[in-house]
């Protein structure tokens, strides 16, 4: 696992476009995994910056979201699929058709869940997969305690992330909803990079947890250190709480360009 800690989260967020604008030289064809919420919005927004100065182009790449709420019907401001038309598919030149989610409406949970891990396959799985992290050190909405080899499907969310997220719902933790469909942990572990954007004091635990805490259900970030090929950006205050940082720096200051992204 690799520790970035950048000088700021909006340095985070352009060294994470980079890692994106490398994998696009080579393969315009790219399968992003995008994460919603706050984490990510300073990349995507860097991201059409690029865009629109004509220094990279996402036109042929498709994106994959990771999770989307139960029970807030199509086009609900609050829905991920809303949200992530808002913060990264209208920012950037992506065909909109070609953004995925988990349907939320789906009366039948099971087999929306089979059909979107049959889409992520066929599009070839995920080259680099954007997360964030919970302050309870979910990944996606993989909560503390679920399984290391999930794949996609309904998960309850905890009082804490409805706490957390209610912050968009007028902070009324009652109207967030109790459930979602997240993509599982065994599924994002077969992106075939990832990056973990984390800013912010609240995330300190849940970083070291995810990076020097044992690999265990109970932070399902630190699931990722059984994945080859993880980079987490951050900023100093979630960078805080981890003991090596000087050794993180010094490998971050000495890794030649090629080993980079
Ligand atoms: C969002 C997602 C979640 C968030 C996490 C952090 O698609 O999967 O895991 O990344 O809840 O949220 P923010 O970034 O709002 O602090």
């Amino acid at each position: 696992m690799d520790v970035g800690i950048a000088e700021s989260a909006e340095h985070a967020a352009s060294l994470a476009a980079d890692a994106i604008e490398n994998l696009l030289r080579t393969k315009t064809e790219a399968v992003l995994g995008v994460a919603t919420g706050s984490s990510p919005v300073g990349i995507y927004d860097e991201l059409g910056r690029r865009v629109s100065t004509g220094r990279l182009s996402l036109a042929r790449a498709s994106a994959f979201m990771l999770d989307e709420y139960v029970g807030l019907r199509a086009g609900h401001p609050q829905a991920y699929r809303s949200v992530i038309d808002e913060i990264f598919t209208r920012k950037v030149d992506i065909d909109a058709s070609r953004v995925h989610g988990p349907d939320g409406t789906a009366d039948d949970v099971k087999a929306a869940c089979a059909a979107y891990e049959a889409a992520i396959r066929t599009a070839g799985g995920v080259d680099i997969q954007i997360l964030g992290i919970g302050t309870d050190g979910h990944i996606a909405f993989n909560e503390p305690t679920s399984s290391l080899t999930s794949r996609t499907r309904i998960k309850t969310l905890t009082k804490q992330t409805r706490i957390d997220n209610s912050r968009y719902f007028g902070g009324d933790i009652n109207s967030v909803p109790t459930h979602c469909l997240t993509q599982g942990i065994g599924t994002i572990l077969e992106a075939r990079f990832v990056i973990l954007v984390a800013a912010g004091p609240a995330k300190a635990e849940a970083v070291r947890q995810t990076v020097e805490g044992p690999v265990s259900a109970l932070w399902p970030g630190s699931a990722l250190q059984l994945h080859p090929n993880v980079t987490l950006l951050l900023d100093p205050a979630a960078a805080a709480s981890l003991t090596l940082t000087e050794y993180y720096r010094d490998v971050w200051a000495h890794k030649p360009d090629w080993q980079r992204w």
